[in-house]
């Protein structure tokens, strides 16, 4: 939830992303990132298109609403809707996290509301990573206030060693263990999300002073 300022030398386009081999990715040669790819976008195709028969099958005969939280589940959710074998709508949520550090140790609230009413319908919750769960516990939460017919989630990455509340969730895609991840929707200082390869940050990298990773998908 934290965000700052990236240098412009770091903030590359894909076509300048240096894929002479598969490991690692360097990023125009123009800093000290170095990204190695974890999950090469052909196993994350693969990977979502199984999730998306496993949420078909279970969702038979129902109109779901599927929950985007803002914003790494975007690429994620866009992909994951285009192997639903159903009727569904989707709407998103944006959740900011308060607290004394940079960890995600404080409460989380919704900036961004839904704008579709929640009370009846089967309502999925999709996230790109959970880390300490605090994000996806707190929405989950609130949106059970509302009274959904039902209510589950679905992660592509879930980093359950880094679990600070207890959380049970439905569909997973990957569970991780790596350091600090960037690309399909995650970012890096706000940049990254558009990598379509989700890749592990090297120990060490320093794309600029100003920058670092956040929490979001720390290590
Ligand atoms: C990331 C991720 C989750 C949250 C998970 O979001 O997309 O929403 O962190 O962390 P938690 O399990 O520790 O609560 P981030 O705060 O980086 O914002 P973003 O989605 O806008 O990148």
């Amino acid at each position: 939830m934290h965000e700052k300022s990236l240098s412009h030398d770091t903030f590359c386009s894909t076509s300048q992303i240096d894929k002479s081999g598969p490991f690692p990715y360097n990023l125009c040669g123009m800093s000290n990132v170095t990204l190695h790819v974890l999950h090469s976008r052909d196993e994350i195709a693969e990977r979502v298109r199984w999730l998306g028969k496993q949420i078909s099958q279970d969702y038979q005969g129902k109109f779901p609403l599927l929950v985007g939280i803002l914003k790494g589940s975007f690429v994620f959710l866009a992909d994951l809707i285009r192997h639903l074998d159903l009727p569904v709508q989707v709407d998103f949520v944006r959740l900011a996290s308060y607290g004394d550090s940079m960890e995600s140790c404080g409460k989380v609230k919704l900036t961004k509301d839904l704008e579709l009413p929640v009370e009846g319908r089967d309502v999925l919750v999709v996230e790109d990573i959970v880390d300490t769960g605090r994000t996806l516990k707190e929405l989950l939460e609130e949106l059970a206030r509302r009274g959904p017919g039902s209510l589950r989630s679905c992660c592509l990455l879930d980093k359950r060693h880094r679990r600070e509340v207890p959380l049970d969730i439905d569909y997973v895609g990957f569970v991780v263990h790596e350091g600090f991840l960037v690309g399909y929707g995650l970012d890096w200082a706000e940049s990254y999300r558009h990598l379509p390869d989700i890749c592990v940050v090297e120990p060490g990298t320093q794309s600029s002073e100003k920058a670092g990773p956040d929490k979001g998908a720390g290590p």
